[in-house]
């Protein structure tokens, strides 16, 4: 990494990592350089708590791994995505930016045993638990580094990749084309860049949302993260119920197609997000719903808005999937 105020390398000295005009910045772990110091937002104080060592989600997700099929990670482009780069690393060197890596679910995957030998490894997040992303064995320093740093802005590195992975994350940043840009001058000529953001949904689900969110955003994280059970509650007690709602048309200005939904699904989809999930307990729902009401920025978009970001940046669409929840897209920087 190199001095993002001043450009040279950085260079270890035990706890800190130190710039040649005298910058310093903090290594709480080895393989973990902080270059954002004291700097706090409400986005980093909200994921500071939500993958600190309280909530320890990285530990429910070692332990759930095979079940939740319900999360992005087991959905779209992204297990295919991974067992690829896996693969191409188990012969040939792969550098790989995540941005955003969140708890280390995504890196967890990668290196998953047998860690793919040719993966070097970058992960950059803005939250302050990045100290506590466990390595699973033989994964150290040399093959895998986290930065704490604002995805917003070019990560101060000479290293071009030859993926760029950025996971249900680009749409909490304040300028989340500007972010778009920031991963792209990132991205070796021949290389893959994959996102996936947050889809619109119906008008009323929209509306509704953004009712919610005003009133959830302004809370300290512990607050929002004790009303994020009012969420959970109402989901499961519509989950409870087994009435089904036959719509019998298409209605395309309420963006809801005709079929048959169980009620939680039918209001969950397009009228109010209130998750729940066995698997996930109270607890993990909770966070599921916090996570979704009270980051500050939670932009949503259509398929084609995305696709525009692609290609103003001369990035070749590849493959495009759309859940009623997230868009994926992955492209590919011509030769
Ligand atoms: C829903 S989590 C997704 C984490 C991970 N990509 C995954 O899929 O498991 C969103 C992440 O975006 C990070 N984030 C939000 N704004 C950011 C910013 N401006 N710079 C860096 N990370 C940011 C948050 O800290 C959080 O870890
Ligand atoms: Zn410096």
């Amino acid at each position: 990494m190199q001095c993002p105020h001043h450009g040279g390398e950085l260079v270890s000295d035990g706890a800190v990592f130190v710039c040649q005009a005298g910058c310093r910045f903090p290594s709480p772990q080895p393989g973990v350089i902080d270059l954002l110091g004291d700097v706090a937002t409400p986005t980093s104080d909200h994921y500071s708590l939500q993958w600190g060592a309280e909530i320890d989600f990285a530990s429910f997700y070692r332990e759930q791994r095979a079940h939740l099929t319900s999360m992005t990670s087991r959905q779209m482009g992204w297990p295919a995505l991974i067992d690829r780069i896996r693969q191409r690393a188990g012969a040939d060197p792969v550098r790989l930016y995540d941005a955003a890596c969140g708890y280390g679910g995504l890196f967890m995957d990668l290196f998953e045993a047998p860690p793919p030998p040719g993966l070097r490894y970058v992960g950059a997040d803005i939250h302050e638990a990045l100290g506590a992303i466990a390595r699973p064995p033989g994964v150290g320093p040399d093959r895998a580094q986290f930065v704490r740093w604002d995805i917003s802005n070019v990560l101060p590195t000479a290293m071009r990749f030859d993926v760029i992975i950025c996971r249900a994350a680009i749409h909490h940043t304040p300028d989340p084309y500007r972010t778009f840009q920031s991963l792209a001058a990132r991205l070796a000529p021949g290389g893959t860049l994959a996102i996936t953001a947050y889809a619109k949904k119906s008008p009323m689900r929209e509306a509704t949302d953004d009712a919610l969110r005003a009133a959830v955003v302004p809370l300290p994280p512990r607050e929002a993260l004790a009303i994020a059970r009012q969420f959970t509650s109402l989901g499961k007690d519509l989950q409870a119920s087994d009435a089904v709602v036959e719509i019998t048309h298409d209605l395309p200005l309420l963006r809801i197609k005709a079929g048959r939904y169980g009620i939680q699904e039918f209001v969950y989809n397009h009228f109010m997000k209130c998750w729940f999930n066995d698997r996930f307990g109270d607890r993990y729902s909770d966070v599921v719903n916090f996570d979704w009401y009270h980051p500050p920025f939670a932009f949503r978009y259509d398929l084609h808005e995305l696709e525009r970001w692609f290609a103003e940046s001369g990035i070749d669409v590849v493959d495009t999937d759309t859940t009623p929840a997230q868009h994926y897209l992955e492209g590919r920087r011509p030769l």
